[in-house]
Protein backbone atom coordinates (compact mmCIF):
# COMPACT_ATOMS: atom_id res chain seq x y z
CA UNK A 1 0.00 0.00 0.00
CA UNK A 2 1.54 3.44 -1.04
CA UNK A 3 1.91 5.95 1.58
CA UNK A 4 -1.43 8.35 0.47
CA UNK A 5 -3.48 4.69 1.07
CA UNK A 6 -2.21 4.45 4.32
CA UNK A 7 -3.23 8.14 5.41
CA UNK A 8 -6.62 7.08 3.68
CA UNK A 9 -7.30 3.44 3.14
CA UNK A 10 -11.65 3.87 2.95
CA UNK A 11 -11.22 4.40 -0.85
CA UNK A 12 -8.47 1.95 -1.04
CA UNK A 13 -10.95 -0.70 0.03
CA UNK A 14 -14.05 -0.15 -1.70
CA UNK A 15 -12.24 -0.65 -4.74
CA UNK A 16 -10.97 -4.32 -3.29
CA UNK A 17 -15.06 -4.54 -1.96
CA UNK A 18 -16.49 -4.27 -4.99
CA UNK A 19 -14.15 -7.51 -6.81
CA UNK A 20 -16.69 -9.49 -3.78
CA UNK A 21 -17.15 -10.30 -0.15
CA UNK A 22 -13.14 -11.15 -0.74
CA UNK A 23 -10.52 -11.40 -2.83
CA UNK A 24 -7.81 -13.96 -3.74
CA UNK A 25 -4.41 -13.10 -5.19
CA UNK A 26 -1.74 -15.43 -4.83
CA UNK A 27 -1.18 -16.30 -1.51
CA UNK A 28 -3.20 -13.99 0.11
CA UNK A 29 -6.95 -14.04 0.33
CA UNK A 30 -8.20 -10.72 1.35
CA UNK A 31 -11.94 -10.31 3.07
CA UNK A 32 -13.22 -6.90 3.32
CA UNK A 33 -17.29 -7.89 3.99
CA UNK A 34 -18.27 -7.82 7.71
CA UNK A 35 -19.82 -11.45 7.31
CA UNK A 36 -16.72 -13.07 6.31
CA UNK A 37 -14.21 -11.66 8.34
CA UNK A 38 -16.86 -12.48 11.20
CA UNK A 39 -16.75 -15.49 10.12
CA UNK A 40 -12.88 -15.88 9.82
CA UNK A 41 -12.12 -15.03 13.19
CA UNK A 42 -14.91 -17.11 14.67
CA UNK A 43 -13.97 -20.07 12.44
CA UNK A 44 -11.69 -22.62 15.57
CA UNK A 45 -10.17 -23.47 12.18
CA UNK A 46 -8.41 -20.72 11.87
CA UNK A 47 -5.59 -19.94 13.07
CA UNK A 48 -2.68 -17.18 14.22
CA UNK A 49 0.60 -17.43 13.40
CA UNK A 50 2.23 -18.83 16.25
CA UNK A 51 5.95 -19.15 17.05
CA UNK A 52 6.76 -22.58 15.22
CA UNK A 53 4.61 -21.09 11.92
CA UNK A 54 6.89 -18.00 12.22
CA UNK A 55 9.97 -19.89 12.99
CA UNK A 56 9.45 -21.61 9.78
CA UNK A 57 8.16 -18.88 7.79
CA UNK A 58 11.68 -16.49 9.16
CA UNK A 59 14.09 -18.69 9.32
CA UNK A 60 17.01 -17.60 11.86
CA UNK A 61 15.89 -14.16 11.27
CA UNK A 62 12.74 -15.17 13.38
CA UNK A 63 15.85 -15.21 16.61
CA UNK A 64 17.54 -11.88 14.91
CA UNK A 65 14.03 -9.91 15.95
CA UNK A 66 13.68 -9.81 19.91
CA UNK A 67 10.19 -7.98 19.14
CA UNK A 68 8.86 -11.00 17.30
CA UNK A 69 10.14 -13.26 19.76
CA UNK A 70 8.62 -11.50 22.50
CA UNK A 71 5.25 -11.10 21.28
CA UNK A 72 4.52 -14.82 20.11
CA UNK A 73 4.88 -16.53 23.21
CA UNK A 74 1.93 -14.49 24.17
CA UNK A 75 -2.17 -15.05 23.91
CA UNK A 76 -2.24 -12.95 20.46
CA UNK A 77 -0.24 -15.28 18.29
CA UNK A 78 -0.89 -18.60 20.31
CA UNK A 79 -3.53 -21.77 19.08
CA UNK A 80 -5.26 -23.71 21.18
CA UNK A 81 -5.16 -25.77 23.32
CA UNK A 82 -2.41 -23.60 24.67
CA UNK A 83 -4.26 -20.49 23.62
CA UNK A 84 -7.07 -21.54 26.24
CA UNK A 85 -4.65 -21.87 29.20
CA UNK A 86 -2.71 -18.65 28.68
CA UNK A 87 -6.34 -16.42 28.21
CA UNK A 88 -7.72 -18.51 31.06
CA UNK A 89 -4.95 -17.30 33.44
CA UNK A 90 -4.62 -13.70 31.81
CA UNK A 91 -8.14 -12.68 31.68
CA UNK A 92 -7.99 -14.48 35.38
CA UNK A 93 -5.99 -11.43 36.44
CA UNK A 94 -7.66 -8.99 34.04
CA UNK A 95 -11.19 -9.20 35.77
CA UNK A 96 -14.20 -6.75 35.41
CA UNK A 97 -13.87 -6.09 38.45
CA UNK A 98 -9.98 -5.18 38.10
CA UNK A 99 -11.36 -2.80 35.23
CA UNK A 100 -14.68 -1.06 37.74
CA UNK A 101 -11.22 -0.69 40.05
CA UNK A 102 -9.45 1.76 37.60
CA UNK A 103 -12.27 4.38 36.92
CA UNK A 104 -11.24 6.34 39.93
CA UNK A 105 -7.38 6.28 38.76
CA UNK A 106 -8.69 7.07 34.91
CA UNK A 107 -10.66 9.89 36.16
CA UNK A 108 -7.78 11.06 38.55
CA UNK A 109 -5.36 11.08 35.78
CA UNK A 110 -7.22 12.46 32.83
CA UNK A 111 -8.38 15.40 35.13
CA UNK A 112 -4.40 15.79 35.53
CA UNK A 113 -4.06 15.91 32.08
CA UNK A 114 -6.76 18.14 30.78
CA UNK A 115 -4.57 20.90 32.99
CA UNK A 116 -2.21 20.96 30.96
CA UNK A 117 -3.88 21.39 27.90
CA UNK A 118 -5.36 24.47 29.32
CA UNK A 119 -2.00 26.51 28.47
CA UNK A 120 -3.51 28.82 26.25
CA UNK A 121 -1.64 28.07 23.64
CA UNK A 122 -1.61 25.05 20.96
CA UNK A 123 -0.86 22.12 21.84
CA UNK A 124 -0.32 18.55 20.97
CA UNK A 125 -3.61 16.42 21.83
CA UNK A 126 -1.88 13.21 20.99
CA UNK A 127 1.18 14.31 23.00
CA UNK A 128 -0.25 15.74 26.09
CA UNK A 129 -2.97 13.64 26.31
CA UNK A 130 -4.10 10.62 23.74
CA UNK A 131 -0.61 8.88 24.50
CA UNK A 132 0.41 9.41 28.51
CA UNK A 133 -3.10 8.67 29.52
CA UNK A 134 -3.37 5.00 28.17
CA UNK A 135 0.15 4.34 29.16
CA UNK A 136 -0.46 5.78 32.49
CA UNK A 137 -3.33 3.47 33.05
CA UNK A 138 -1.79 0.27 31.80
CA UNK A 139 1.47 1.15 34.13
CA UNK A 140 -0.87 1.23 36.76
CA UNK A 141 -2.22 -2.35 35.99
CA UNK A 142 0.96 -3.88 35.60
CA UNK A 143 2.10 -1.80 38.44
CA UNK A 144 4.85 0.08 36.16
CA UNK A 145 5.95 2.77 39.12
CA UNK A 146 5.47 6.87 38.62
CA UNK A 147 9.43 6.82 38.60
CA UNK A 148 10.07 4.51 35.82
CA UNK A 149 7.07 6.07 33.56
CA UNK A 150 9.55 8.45 31.92
CA UNK A 151 11.79 5.88 30.63
CA UNK A 152 9.18 3.61 29.55
CA UNK A 153 7.04 5.60 27.40
CA UNK A 154 9.12 5.91 24.49
CA UNK A 155 10.16 2.30 24.81
CA UNK A 156 6.54 1.41 25.08
CA UNK A 157 5.77 3.88 21.79
CA UNK A 158 9.13 2.19 19.49
CA UNK A 159 8.12 -1.30 20.68
CA UNK A 160 4.60 -1.09 19.06
CA UNK A 161 5.47 -1.06 15.42
CA UNK A 162 6.63 -4.75 16.24
CA UNK A 163 3.16 -5.30 14.60
CA UNK A 164 3.13 -3.10 11.88
CA UNK A 165 2.78 -4.54 8.54
CA UNK A 166 5.49 -4.50 5.90
CA UNK A 167 7.17 -2.02 8.35
CA UNK A 168 10.41 -0.09 7.45
CA UNK A 169 14.00 -0.95 8.57
CA UNK A 170 13.71 1.62 11.25
CA UNK A 171 10.28 1.19 12.59
CA UNK A 172 11.75 -2.45 12.61
CA UNK A 173 15.05 -1.94 14.30
CA UNK A 174 13.26 0.47 16.81
CA UNK A 175 10.40 -2.30 18.09
CA UNK A 176 13.32 -4.49 18.24
CA UNK A 177 15.55 -2.38 20.27
CA UNK A 178 12.76 -1.28 22.25
CA UNK A 179 11.48 -5.03 22.90
CA UNK A 180 15.17 -6.02 24.44
CA UNK A 181 14.79 -3.16 27.00
CA UNK A 182 11.19 -4.13 27.61
CA UNK A 183 11.90 -7.82 27.99
CA UNK A 184 14.67 -6.81 30.40
CA UNK A 185 12.93 -4.11 32.72
CA UNK A 186 9.73 -6.92 32.54
CA UNK A 187 12.12 -9.49 34.01
CA UNK A 188 13.36 -7.62 37.07
CA UNK A 189 9.89 -6.51 37.22
CA UNK A 190 8.62 -9.96 37.58
CA UNK A 191 11.59 -10.28 39.93
CA UNK A 192 10.50 -7.76 42.30
CA UNK A 193 6.71 -8.66 42.40
CA UNK A 194 8.34 -12.60 43.66
CA UNK A 195 9.98 -11.17 45.83
CA UNK A 196 7.26 -8.52 47.41
CA UNK A 197 3.72 -9.14 45.55
CA UNK A 198 1.29 -6.37 45.73
CA UNK A 199 -2.17 -6.47 44.11
CA UNK A 200 -1.14 -5.48 40.90
CA UNK A 201 -1.64 -8.01 37.68
CA UNK A 202 2.09 -8.19 37.49
CA UNK A 203 2.29 -9.53 41.03
CA UNK A 204 -0.93 -12.25 40.17
CA UNK A 205 0.67 -13.24 36.86
CA UNK A 206 4.09 -13.81 38.50
CA UNK A 207 2.80 -15.78 41.46
CA UNK A 208 0.21 -18.01 39.88
CA UNK A 209 3.53 -18.79 37.49
CA UNK A 210 5.67 -19.71 40.15
CA UNK A 211 2.98 -22.00 41.85
CA UNK A 212 1.23 -23.25 39.14
CA UNK A 213 2.21 -26.51 36.99
CA UNK A 214 -1.03 -25.29 34.47
CA UNK A 215 -0.03 -21.72 34.45
CA UNK A 216 2.46 -19.40 32.19
CA UNK A 217 6.15 -20.46 31.71
CA UNK A 218 8.85 -17.85 32.03
CA UNK A 219 8.70 -17.00 28.49
CA UNK A 220 4.98 -16.86 28.38
CA UNK A 221 4.65 -14.17 31.55
CA UNK A 222 7.26 -12.14 29.80
CA UNK A 223 5.28 -12.52 26.26
CA UNK A 224 1.84 -11.67 27.84
CA UNK A 225 2.57 -8.05 30.32
CA UNK A 226 4.68 -6.86 26.90
CA UNK A 227 1.53 -7.77 24.88
CA UNK A 228 -0.55 -5.81 27.40
CA UNK A 229 1.41 -2.98 27.43
CA UNK A 230 1.44 -2.52 23.53
CA UNK A 231 -2.37 -4.07 23.26
CA UNK A 232 -3.18 -1.47 26.00
CA UNK A 233 -1.61 1.67 24.92
CA UNK A 234 -1.33 2.84 21.13
CA UNK A 235 -4.78 1.15 20.19
CA UNK A 236 -6.34 3.54 23.15
CA UNK A 237 -4.19 6.44 22.14
CA UNK A 238 -5.46 5.91 18.68
CA UNK A 239 -9.41 5.76 19.47
CA UNK A 240 -9.02 8.99 21.43
CA UNK A 241 -7.03 10.39 18.71
CA UNK A 242 -9.47 9.53 15.90
CA UNK A 243 -12.55 10.41 17.55
CA UNK A 244 -11.17 14.00 18.23
CA UNK A 245 -10.40 14.53 14.84
CA UNK A 246 -13.54 12.80 14.17
CA UNK A 247 -15.85 15.33 16.15
CA UNK A 248 -13.12 18.49 14.44
CA UNK A 249 -14.84 17.47 11.37
CA UNK A 250 -18.31 17.16 12.48
CA UNK A 251 -19.34 20.32 14.52
CA UNK A 252 -22.94 19.39 15.30
CA UNK A 253 -22.10 15.91 16.47
CA UNK A 254 -19.42 17.05 18.71
CA UNK A 255 -22.31 19.83 19.66
CA UNK A 256 -24.93 17.02 20.83
CA UNK A 257 -22.00 15.07 22.63
CA UNK A 258 -21.17 18.16 24.36
CA UNK A 259 -24.79 18.69 25.38
CA UNK A 260 -25.83 15.69 26.76
CA UNK A 261 -22.10 13.77 27.64
CA UNK A 262 -24.02 10.31 28.24
CA UNK A 263 -24.15 9.93 24.85
CA UNK A 264 -20.76 8.44 24.75
CA UNK A 265 -20.48 4.97 25.15
CA UNK A 266 -22.75 5.25 21.45
CA UNK A 267 -20.28 8.17 20.25
CA UNK A 268 -17.22 5.65 21.20
CA UNK A 269 -18.83 2.28 19.52
CA UNK A 270 -18.97 4.98 16.22
CA UNK A 271 -15.61 6.12 16.66
CA UNK A 272 -14.03 2.45 16.86
CA UNK A 273 -16.36 1.52 13.74
CA UNK A 274 -15.56 4.56 11.53
CA UNK A 275 -11.84 5.05 12.06
CA UNK A 276 -11.16 1.56 13.78
CA UNK A 277 -7.84 1.82 15.72
CA UNK A 278 -6.42 -1.41 14.53
CA UNK A 279 -7.29 -2.06 10.97
CA UNK A 280 -6.10 -5.42 10.04
CA UNK A 281 -5.41 -8.70 11.39
CA UNK A 282 -4.49 -12.01 9.74
CA UNK A 283 -5.38 -15.83 9.99
CA UNK A 284 -4.05 -18.99 8.76
CA UNK A 285 -6.49 -22.13 7.68
CA UNK A 286 -5.34 -24.97 9.64
CA UNK A 287 -6.58 -26.93 6.88
CA UNK A 288 -8.49 -26.90 3.62
CA UNK A 289 -11.83 -25.25 3.21
CA UNK A 290 -13.67 -22.65 1.65
CA UNK A 291 -14.00 -18.75 2.69
CA UNK A 292 -16.89 -17.34 0.53
CA UNK A 293 -16.52 -18.90 -2.83
CA UNK A 294 -12.74 -19.17 -2.74
CA UNK A 295 -10.67 -22.30 -1.86
CA UNK A 296 -7.89 -21.66 0.68
CA UNK A 297 -5.05 -24.04 2.81
CA UNK A 298 -2.20 -23.73 4.85
CA UNK A 299 -0.44 -22.03 2.31
CA UNK A 300 -2.66 -18.78 2.32
CA UNK A 301 -2.87 -15.67 4.36
CA UNK A 302 -6.05 -14.51 5.28
CA UNK A 303 -6.12 -10.83 5.41
CA UNK A 304 -8.86 -9.40 7.39
CA UNK A 305 -9.31 -6.07 6.89
CA UNK A 306 -11.47 -4.80 10.11
CA UNK A 307 -11.34 -1.42 8.77
CA UNK A 308 -13.14 -2.32 5.68
CA UNK A 309 -15.72 -5.03 7.33
CA UNK A 310 -16.74 -1.68 9.71
CA UNK A 311 -17.71 0.39 6.08
CA UNK A 312 -19.18 -2.53 4.39
CA UNK A 313 -22.96 -1.20 3.09
CA UNK A 314 -24.50 -4.65 3.76
CA UNK A 315 -24.04 -4.43 7.38
CA UNK A 316 -24.06 -0.72 7.89
CA UNK A 317 -26.44 1.53 6.50
CA UNK A 318 -24.58 4.67 4.85
CA UNK A 319 -21.36 2.81 6.10
CA UNK A 320 -19.01 5.80 5.00
CA UNK A 321 -21.01 8.55 7.07
CA UNK A 322 -20.20 9.31 11.02
CA UNK A 323 -23.91 8.80 12.75
CA UNK A 324 -23.39 7.69 16.67
CA UNK A 325 -27.25 7.51 16.31
CA UNK A 326 -26.72 4.24 14.52
CA UNK A 327 -29.12 1.07 15.84
CA UNK A 328 -27.40 -1.93 16.29
CA UNK A 329 -23.99 -1.04 16.00
CA UNK A 330 -21.63 -3.84 16.09
CA UNK A 331 -18.18 -2.83 14.47
CA UNK A 332 -15.53 -5.71 14.31
CA UNK A 333 -12.79 -3.21 15.99
CA UNK A 334 -12.18 -5.43 18.96
CA UNK A 335 -12.15 -8.64 16.53
CA UNK A 336 -14.28 -11.21 17.50
CA UNK A 337 -13.71 -15.13 18.61
CA UNK A 338 -11.21 -16.78 20.57
CA UNK A 339 -8.87 -13.66 20.37
CA UNK A 340 -11.73 -11.22 21.20
CA UNK A 341 -9.92 -8.33 22.85
CA UNK A 342 -9.27 -8.61 26.46
CA UNK A 343 -8.81 -5.06 27.23
CA UNK A 344 -12.31 -3.71 25.15
CA UNK A 345 -13.92 -3.06 28.50
CA UNK A 346 -10.82 -1.29 29.67
CA UNK A 347 -10.47 0.86 26.37
CA UNK A 348 -13.99 1.58 26.15
CA UNK A 349 -14.09 2.83 29.95
CA UNK A 350 -10.55 5.12 29.02
CA UNK A 351 -13.07 6.45 26.53
CA UNK A 352 -16.08 7.05 28.03
CA UNK A 353 -14.27 9.06 30.85
CA UNK A 354 -11.95 11.06 28.04
CA UNK A 355 -14.62 12.19 25.64
CA UNK A 356 -16.88 13.63 28.10
CA UNK A 357 -14.57 15.66 30.06
CA UNK A 358 -12.22 17.08 27.00
CA UNK A 359 -15.70 18.56 25.11
CA UNK A 360 -17.38 20.06 28.84
CA UNK A 361 -14.00 21.10 30.40
CA UNK A 362 -12.85 22.90 27.31
CA UNK A 363 -16.29 24.29 25.80
CA UNK A 364 -13.87 26.06 23.17
CA UNK A 365 -11.94 22.62 21.81
CA UNK A 366 -10.54 23.41 18.01
CA UNK A 367 -7.98 22.30 15.77
CA UNK A 368 -4.87 24.75 15.62
CA UNK A 369 -2.91 23.38 12.55
CA UNK A 370 -3.02 20.51 10.23
CA UNK A 371 -3.36 17.00 12.34
CA UNK A 372 -0.27 14.42 11.00
CA UNK A 373 -1.08 10.77 10.61
CA UNK A 374 1.45 8.26 11.69
CA UNK A 375 2.60 6.48 8.24
CA UNK A 376 0.93 2.96 9.84
CA UNK A 377 -1.44 0.60 8.42
CA UNK A 378 -2.21 -1.80 11.52
CA UNK A 379 -2.27 0.67 14.07
CA UNK A 380 -4.20 3.61 12.68
CA UNK A 381 -3.46 7.02 14.34
CA UNK A 382 -2.21 10.59 14.60
CA UNK A 383 1.28 11.07 15.67
CA UNK A 384 0.17 14.59 16.18
CA UNK A 385 -3.43 16.22 16.54
CA UNK A 386 -2.89 20.30 17.03
CA UNK A 387 -5.34 22.01 19.25
CA UNK A 388 -6.23 25.07 20.95
CA UNK A 389 -8.32 24.50 24.14
CA UNK A 390 -9.18 27.77 25.81
C1 LIG B 1 -6.71 -8.54 21.07
C2 LIG B 1 -8.19 -4.26 19.33
C3 LIG B 1 -7.33 -2.15 23.62
C4 LIG B 1 -5.49 -6.31 25.22
C5 LIG B 1 -7.23 -7.56 20.26
C6 LIG B 1 -7.70 -7.79 18.91
C7 LIG B 1 -8.09 -6.59 18.41
C8 LIG B 1 -7.89 -5.60 19.44
C9 LIG B 1 -8.63 -6.31 17.02
C10 LIG B 1 -7.79 -9.15 18.20
C11 LIG B 1 -6.67 -9.41 17.26
C12 LIG B 1 -6.89 -10.68 16.48
O1 LIG B 1 -7.94 -11.33 16.57
O2 LIG B 1 -5.99 -11.05 15.71
C13 LIG B 1 -8.09 -3.33 20.35
C14 LIG B 1 -8.52 -1.95 20.24
C15 LIG B 1 -8.29 -1.36 21.45
C16 LIG B 1 -7.71 -2.36 22.31
C17 LIG B 1 -9.14 -1.33 18.99
C18 LIG B 1 -8.55 0.06 21.91
C19 LIG B 1 -9.40 0.88 21.36
C20 LIG B 1 -6.79 -3.08 24.44
C21 LIG B 1 -6.39 -2.88 25.81
C22 LIG B 1 -5.84 -4.04 26.24
C23 LIG B 1 -5.93 -5.00 25.16
C24 LIG B 1 -6.58 -1.57 26.58
C25 LIG B 1 -5.24 -4.41 27.59
C26 LIG B 1 -4.90 -3.65 28.52
C27 LIG B 1 -5.66 -7.24 24.23
C28 LIG B 1 -5.19 -8.63 24.34
C29 LIG B 1 -5.55 -9.26 23.13
C30 LIG B 1 -6.21 -8.26 22.32
C31 LIG B 1 -4.48 -9.24 25.54
C32 LIG B 1 -5.25 -10.71 22.74
C33 LIG B 1 -6.38 -11.63 23.10
C34 LIG B 1 -6.14 -13.05 22.59
O3 LIG B 1 -5.36 -13.24 21.66
O4 LIG B 1 -6.74 -13.97 23.15
N1 LIG B 1 -7.37 -6.21 20.57
N2 LIG B 1 -7.59 -3.54 21.60
N3 LIG B 1 -6.50 -4.39 24.08
N4 LIG B 1 -6.27 -7.06 23.01
FE1 LIG B 1 -7.03 -5.34 22.36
Amino acid sequence: MTARGRQDPYPLYAALRAHGPVLHLGSQLIVTSYEQASAVLRDPRMLVADRDMLRRQLGPAYAARPSQALLTDSVLNTNPPDHRRMRQLVSGAFTPRRVAGLRAAIDAQAARLADRLDSGGPVDLIEEFAVPLPLAVICELLGVPESDRAWFRPVAVDFAGAVEYAASAETAKRADDAAAQLRDYLIGLVADRRRSPTDDLTSQLATAAASDSAALSGTELLGNLALLLLAGHETTTNLIGNGVAVLFDHPAAMARLRAAPDLAPAYVEEFLRFDAPVQVTSRVPATAMTVGDAAVDGSVEVTVLLGAANRDPERFAAADTFDPARSDNAPLSFGAGAHFCLGAALARLEAQIAFPLLLTRFPKLRPDGAPVRRDRLVLRGYAHLPVRAG
